[in-house]
């Protein structure tokens, strides 16, 4: 089955409204087959949705794993959906170790993402000590089969997931193509011990160290379906050229 390529920007807690302007225009030029996605800090939304091309998706990098209610300094995936979003990235690594985030509460979001009509991006992946100890393939399972568990594999059918090993975020280095490759057939397998058509249909995105030069031989893996960028998609020739490499 032949799916879409998907590259997403992930700001982290970076960039501002000089950003929100240049990517906006340097996208109007984007006639690539990939389908694109901005995920800027949650103040930026509103603006980024004004003045992204309505080609380009929107996307924000946490949510509450509540409705509505007394939850101070938390957003709604309603309110993501109002702003305009049409994604959410649900599970970041960085989330799981610095804000404690469980798989109960990941999964929880995914739910609220999915209840508001927007798609969760799941993030998986595994500390260098947890590869080093033979156990990558059970941790990022293991992550993907807890929220199966608790929203069911059905679900999965309008989510993304993206692998995105610790130890290549943010340090240059990237996971080998077929590093990265042998990850993401052993988590589209796992999914398809639930449910082979979903585990076809659904985009697997890596993420770590993506970059320009890299990204293309990334992509061509037959289980790699775009990418999740961080540093390189703070600027909008590096985020372009790769969006560029997933054809
Ligand atoms: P880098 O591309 O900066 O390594 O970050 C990857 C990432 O964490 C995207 O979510």
């Amino acid at each position: 089955m032949k799916r879409t390529p998907l590259v997403a920007g992930n700001w982290k807690m970076n960039g501002g409204q000089s950003l929100v302007a240049s990517m906006a225009t340097a996208l109007a030029e984007y006639q690539g087959v990939a389908d694109v996605v901005v995920c800027p800090p949650f103040p930026y939304l509103a603006s980024a949705r004004e003045q992204l091309p309505a080609a380009i998706g929107l996307g924000a990098q946490n949510v509450s794993d509540q409705a509505e209610g007394a939850f101070t300094g938390e957003v709604a995936a309603s309110m993501l959906a109002e702003a305009g979003c049409g994604y959410v990235i649900i599970g970041h690594s960085e989330r799981r170790a610095l804000y404690a985030e469980s798989d109960a509460q990941i999964a929880d979001k995914f739910a609220q993402v999915q209840a508001a009509g927007l798609i969760p991006v799941l993030c998986v992946g595994e500390t260098l000590a947890e590869r080093e100890a033979g156990n990558t393939d059970a941790v990022v399972c293991g992550q993907l089969q807890a929220v199966v568990d608790a929203v069911g594999v059905a679900a999965f059918a309008r989510a993304v997931v993206a692998y995105e090993p610790v130890w290549a975020i943010g340090t240059g280095k990237t996971a080998s193509p077929e590093q990265a490759q042998a990850v993401h057939a052993r988590l589209r397998q796992s999914l398809a011990e639930n449910d082979p058509d979903i585990a076809q249909s659904l985009r697997l995105l890596y993420g770590g160290s993506v970059k320009a030069d890299n990204a293309a031989l990334l992509f061509a893996q037959s289980d790699i379906d775009g990418g999740l960028i961080g540093g390189a998609s703070l600027t909008a020739d590096s985020f372009i050229a790769i969006c560029q490499a997933a054809e």
